[in-house]
């Protein structure tokens, strides 16, 4: 399989360079961050540093330092690919019932807040990999516009005031979290700074000490105190033992384009390219009329149904489980599961062989990256839920994620997107939880896109319809912005946002047999770039669902 994924690998992108930078992420503040590395004489891959660890700051409901991401990069000088790994670790005292009760329930309130739901943090090693072994500059530099916003302070704005209220419960259980989130013992109005010196400090040591300022020494020990004292179960043996993982990315053909995506622990590359797959028998292009939508949108949804049973059964951390990849994202298998799809039906997901709502976008955030050397970066972080796990380790301003829910707490039992798992991804010390997030880049004759967004299980079929959208010849304004559906198997729904269709194709759907549900309102948050291979011309979008995001060409 090593062969396989080497040979798909060895294209590379043959072009001159961009003519300029793009980046796009959920927050100016971020995106500014990186573009001012940039100009410092940084790479993409510096950039990404710059971004990820400004999210961090003024984007906690979403990513962060106690928190994990995948990184997909693509290395302009040799055409290498890889993904980067720094997805949370479960703890070395984890179990697999940890989270149920004496009647063999799944806790959720454990599962998902304080301490014990939090997995070993990945973005702080991630930060010193990229920057040894792919950036131009130490993290003594870009980690600077991170530090200043931690200590100066970022105005508070609509986003993170909704999920402060949200999560208030449980952020007031421990006082160094309510010290932040409730300056003046009240949650922060809109433009009010949030200031966070601790995190400052923390930064400040990484900046200094690379990796060894987060997992060990000072930081360590007060994380490992902290957490102990609320009922969690880190060591510092745990934190020091964390390392980055380099993944050879998941790669796919798609009538004429090559994909490459995010590999496990994310289910996500896996899944579209079964998708893609089934679908590329149809020429869905030529069904966007208004007679043939809903026969397009139904071919989508009976493959997402498909592709989302087999992320319930097979996927998990391959450092772990045996996962067939070649056999999931082989054609000849996709050919057998359209062969079971009918035109006209839905095939409710209960008749599908296998094992037996409605998080928005608040989770994770994405961010997209071209450079002028042709050098990228799709990047797609994460706590896991709004605000994760509420618990901010004392004397460290460091908000631990709840990734542990990402795991299968019970075979069967839905998780906070409503995912459901089997054996392949339950608790195991040093496992990592199977994640959705998909970053992604498409290199086409003469266009390249990069694209990814937040989301929870939606994270997958979002990336679907954006990449769907530039297959159909659209620009990256319109990834973007394109109306969402969802089908993840079970529940065996077929989600829409709202006025995402119109009458006459949720008709047609429901026709065909789709439990069709519309959203109140809309999910995601996609920030994606573009670099069009002939003219030189790059260019960058961001989800207009949300107000913070920022895309810019410089
Ligand atoms: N925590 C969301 C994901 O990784 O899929």
């Amino acid at each position: 399989m090593r062969v396989l994924l080497l040979m798909l690998l060895s294209f590379s992108v043959t072009a001159g360079s961009p003519e300029k930078s793009a980046i796009a992420s959920a927050h100016y503040m971020a995106t500014e961050a990186g573009h001012q590395i940039l100009a410092q004489g940084g790479n993409a891959f510096d950039a990404a540093i710059a971004v990820s660890s400004t999210l961090a700051v003024v984007e906690q409901q979403s990513s962060g330092i106690g928190g994990g991401a995948f990184w997909l990069l693509h290395r302009a000088k040799d055409g290498k690919n890889v993904m980067i790994d720094g997805r949370e670790e479960a703890p070395n005292a984890a179990f697999a019932d940890m989270y149920l009760d004496e009647n063999g329930e799944v806790n959720r309130d454990l599962a998902l807040n304080g301490p014990l739901a939090a997995a070993i943090p990945g973005e702080i090693a991630g930060f010193e990999h990229l920057a040894k072994h792919y950036g131009k500059l130490p993290l003594s530099v870009s980690l600077q516009p991170a530090i200043k916003a931690a200590e100066e302070g970022f105005p508070a704005y609509p986003r993170i005031i909704k999920t402060i209220e949200r999560k208030a419960k449980v952020l007031k259980r421990y006082p160094a979290s309510a010290a932040v989130y409730f300056p003046n013992g009240q949650i922060p109005k809109e433009g009010q700074l949030i200031i966070q010196k601790d995190l400052a400090k923390t930064l400040k040591a990484v900046a200094k000490h690379g990796k060894a300022g987060f997992y060990e020494g000072k930081v360590a020990r007060k994380m490992v105190k902290s957490v102990q004292k609320h009922g969690g179960i880190w060591t510092l043996d745990d934190l020091k033992n964390y390392t980055i993982k380099e993944r050879n990315p998941i790669t796919t053909n798609y009538r004429g384009h090559q994909l490459v995506t995010a590999a496990p622990p994310s289910s996500g590359g896996i899944a579209i390219a079964t998708i893609l797959n089934i679908l590329s028998a149809w020429d869905l292009t030529a069904m966007n009329d208004d007679e043939d939508r809903a026969k397009r949108i139904h071919l989508v949804v009976e493959a997402m149904r498909r592709a989302y049973r087999d992320r319930s059964i097979y996927l998990g951390d391959t450092d772990f489980v045996d996962v067939p990849i070649q056999l999931l994202t082989h054609p000849y298998y996709a050919a057998g599961l359209r062969a079971g799809i009918s035109p006209h039906k839905a095939m409710p997901s209960a008749l599908l062989p296998g094992i037996n709502d409605n998080p928005k976008g608040e989770d994770t955030t994405h961010f997209s990256i071209i450079d002028t050397e042709g050098n990228m970066v799709s990047a797609t972080l994460t706590v896991n839920t709004g605000l994760a796990s509420g618990f901010i380790a004392e004397g460290t301003g460091v908000l631990l994620n709840n990734e542990m829910d990402d795991f299968s707490a019970k075979p069967g039992e839905p998780n906070a997107f409503g995912l459901i798992g089997d054996d392949a991804n339950k608790i195991e010390p040093g496992k990592r939880p199977l994640s959705s997030m998909s970053p992604t880049f498409v290199f086409s004759e003469d266009k390249v896109a990069v694209l990814g967004t937040p989301g929870g299980s939606r994270i997958i079929t979002m990336v679907l319809l954006g990449l769907l959208d530039y297959f159909d010849g659209n620009e990256v304004h319109s990834w973007v912005q394109k109306p969402r559906y969802h089908h993840q198997y079970l529940p065996d729904k077929l989600f829409i946002e709202k006025d995402a269709l119109d009458l006459k194709t949720i008709e047609a759907l429901k026709a065909k047999g789709h439990e069709v549900v519309e959203h109140k309102g809309r999910w995601g948050n996609m920030h994606a770039v573009s670099w069009n291979k002939k003219t030189g011309e790059v260019d960058a979008a961001s989800d207009p669902r949300t107000t913070t995001g920022s895309a810019m060409v410089k």
